[in-house]
């Protein structure tokens, strides 16, 4: 049989014939896991997806490539007459010697190939895992979440296991993605911040819940909150709750309490008007054993046909609270009551805690400036107003600068535009809405009911305030809470993240 009939002659050479070779064994093998994935549902192992994604198509573009270049170079050839463009002799006999070792070369070097393609892709995908390519490859633009992400809960957490999960399909998306993320950072197209939320960030189902069992959380958790007020004593008013984080699971006993929410019987969902999730006007919550279905709108802004229409119906899941698990950037008010708390800053350096802030919260440009800026306004501050002080305590003085300039660095990152109210936390309720999001009154339901608002439903205070004000709950209902600085009824009224922002109130 004369094959050079069924192609150009110039596709017989050897180059041609090895890249098509190479191609067709890879393609072969990816169809081949293509099926075991299917039939034996592999979809949980990222691992899987290295073979696939990776190792088996690069080798398959390589075996690609070669094919044109060995058309190209025949073609060349006969043009400058070295080659007579009749195709080689390909008819391989085993009965020679000679052709059978051809064939066991060619056959071990390919397994060879595979080999060696497979362990130095894997290789790749196993550093374009890890915490220090995702951490610091692009090292300014992955800077903050980086730093922060070492003082977090999760510092031992790899970031793909929040950011890409297990999978083949996910991990091929976050590839893709990623590509062009790459692309952004060498030409200096990212955005500065990174806006949030992630809009293709796995669901929680498929990431948290791997390690965190929703059905766990039953009881309460105790809990300090350090607080330190801004007047020249620096006086400290601790706050001790008692947060009801049960309600994951009717099996436990205990269906009440703050992850009731998560109770996989029950469906919260709500609609929101701005891209960060702040403004919620519409919430559906469906208890599935009871049938109990509930619509709480915002009556004094009610959704228009138009926005019901094109707004989208999200699912709360971990991440609609717990939307700072890793990357927690704190305000100065809080990173400085936790400097104070611990004694990295001397509580007894008159208004030491009100300084502090301030220089944190200054704009900055770069972080050697923000440095410069607060040890010069430190200084500063006491040299008019406590020169004494500082003539006696400098050493005191030296180390509270060390540390705001420390605590700053962790915290807020002047080159990415990186700072605490960039990213409202959810958790709570201090500096942004959070929680009171939906609990406030001006969301009700058709029952006329409004979602809990008293502050027992979610905590209790155990204890509050220091010295002669402070205050030790005698019931497990705890305390009323006082307002540390006397600003009548207020707090009632007005939500604490209108006065408190981060800085001082
Ligand atoms: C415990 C889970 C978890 C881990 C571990 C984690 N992240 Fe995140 N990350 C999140 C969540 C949740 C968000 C916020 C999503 C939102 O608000 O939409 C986020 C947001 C981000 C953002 C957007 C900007 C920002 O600060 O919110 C970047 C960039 C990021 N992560 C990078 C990383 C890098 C790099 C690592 C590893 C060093 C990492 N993440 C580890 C859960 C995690
Ligand atoms: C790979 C496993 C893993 C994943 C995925 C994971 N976590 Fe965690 N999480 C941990 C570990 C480990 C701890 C620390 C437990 C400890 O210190 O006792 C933790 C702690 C926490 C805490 C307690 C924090 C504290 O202050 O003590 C919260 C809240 C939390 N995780 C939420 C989340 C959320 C939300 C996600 C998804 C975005 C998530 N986790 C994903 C392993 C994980
Ligand atoms: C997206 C809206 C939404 C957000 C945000 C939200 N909740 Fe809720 N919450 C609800 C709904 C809806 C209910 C149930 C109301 C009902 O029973 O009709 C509820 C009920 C509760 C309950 C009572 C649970 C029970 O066992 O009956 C607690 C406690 C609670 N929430 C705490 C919190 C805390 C703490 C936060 C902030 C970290 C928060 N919620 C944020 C919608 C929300
Ligand atoms: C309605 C808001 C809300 C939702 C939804 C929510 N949490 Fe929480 N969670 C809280 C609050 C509030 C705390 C206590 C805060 C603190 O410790 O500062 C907490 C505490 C925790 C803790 C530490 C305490 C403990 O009991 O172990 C973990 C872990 C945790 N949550 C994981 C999750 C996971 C995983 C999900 C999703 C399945 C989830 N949470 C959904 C509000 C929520
Ligand atoms: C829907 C649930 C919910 C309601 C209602 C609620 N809180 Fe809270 N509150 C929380 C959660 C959750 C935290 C813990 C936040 C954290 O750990 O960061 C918190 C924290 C606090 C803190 C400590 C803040 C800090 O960061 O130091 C105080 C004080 C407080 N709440 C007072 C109140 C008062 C007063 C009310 C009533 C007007 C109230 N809360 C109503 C959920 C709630
Ligand atoms: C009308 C404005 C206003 C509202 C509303 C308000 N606060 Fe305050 N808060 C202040 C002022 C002013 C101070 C005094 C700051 C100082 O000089 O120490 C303060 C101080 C505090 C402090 C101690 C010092 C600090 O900043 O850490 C805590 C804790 C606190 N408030 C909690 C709350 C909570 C919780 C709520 C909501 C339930 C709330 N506040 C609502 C104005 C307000």
């Amino acid at each position: 049989m004369n094959r050079s009939r069924k192609l150009p002659t110039t596709y017989y050479n050897w180059l041609t014939m090895t890249g098509a070779y190479v191609s067709s064994v890879s393609l072969m093998l990816i169809l081949l896991f293509w099926a075991v994935n299917l039939i034996f549902d592999f979809a949980p192992n990222p691992y899987l997806g290295i073979v696939l994604f990776l190792v088996l198509p690069m080798i398959l573009m390589l075996g690609l490539v070669l094919i044109p270049i060995g058309v190209i170079r025949t073609n060349r050839r006969i043009k400058r007459g070295e080659d007579t463009g009749r195709p080689p002799s390909l008819k391989i006999d085993f009965g020679k010697p000679s052709h059978r070792r051809a064939v066991q070369v060619v056959g071990f070097s390919s397994v060879i190939l595979l080999f060696v393609g497979t362990i130095g892709g894997y290789q790749v995908y196993h550093y374009s895992e890890s915490v220090a390519f995702c951490g610091t490859t692009c090292h300014e633009v992955m800077k903050p979440e980086h730093v922060a992400y070492q003082n977090s809960p999760h510092a031992r957490v790899p970031c793909a296991s929040c950011h890409i999960g297990g999978g083949a399909s996910w991990w091929a998306k976050s590839k893709i993605s990623g590509a062009y993320q790459v692309y952004a950072v060498l030409t200096n197209k990212y955005p500065t911040p990174i806006p949030t939320p992630i809009k293709n960030l796995r669901p929680a189902q498929e990431t948290c819940e791997q390690c965190h069992w929703p059905e766990k959380y039953y009881g309460a958790q105790q809990k300090r909150y350090n607080h330190f007020k801004y007047d020249e004593q620096n006086t400290s008013w601790p706050i001790d709750l008692l947060l009801k984080t049960g309600g994951g699971d009717e099996r436990s006993g205990q269906n009440f309490g703050i992850h009731w929410h998560m109770n996989v019987g029950n469906d919260v969902e709500y609609i929101c008007r701005d891209e960060q999730r702040q403004e919620i006007a519409w919430v559906r919550v469906r208890e599935r054993k009871s049938g109990r279905s509930l619509v709480y709108e915002n009556t004094e802004n009610p959704l228009t046909q138009e926005e019901r229409d094109t707004l989208e119906v999200r699912t709360m899941d971990c991440m609609d609270c717990h939307n700072r698990p890793s990357h927690i950037y704190n305000s100065p008010d809080k990173a400085i009551d936790l400097a104070l708390s611990v004694g990295r800053i001397d509580a007894t350096l008159p208004n030491i805690k009100s300084i502090s802030v301030e220089v944190m919260d200054k704009e900055y440009s770069t972080e050697p400036e923000a440095f410069d800026s607060i040890a010069t306004g430190i200084t500063n501050f006491y040299a008019v107003e406590y020169p004494e002080i500082l003539a006696s305590r400098q050493s005191d003085i030296e180390e509270a600068i060390a540390t705001v300039q420390d605590v700053f660095s962790k915290n807020i990152f002047p080159e990415m535009k990186v700072r605490w109210d960039v990213y409202p936390n959810n958790l709570g309720h201090l500096t942004s809405p959070g929680c009171f999001r939906c609990h406030n009154e001006n969301l009700v339901a058709t029952t006329g009911q409004t979602m809990h608002t008293e502050c027992t439903t979610c905590h209790s205070i155990l204890s509050q305030g220091s010295g002669e004000l402070a205050e030790m709950a005698s019931s497990p209902e705890g305390l009323e809470f006082k307002h540390p600085e006397d600003i009548d009824e207020e707090w009632q009224e007005t939500l604490c993240s209108e006065c408190h922002s981060g800085i001082q109130p």
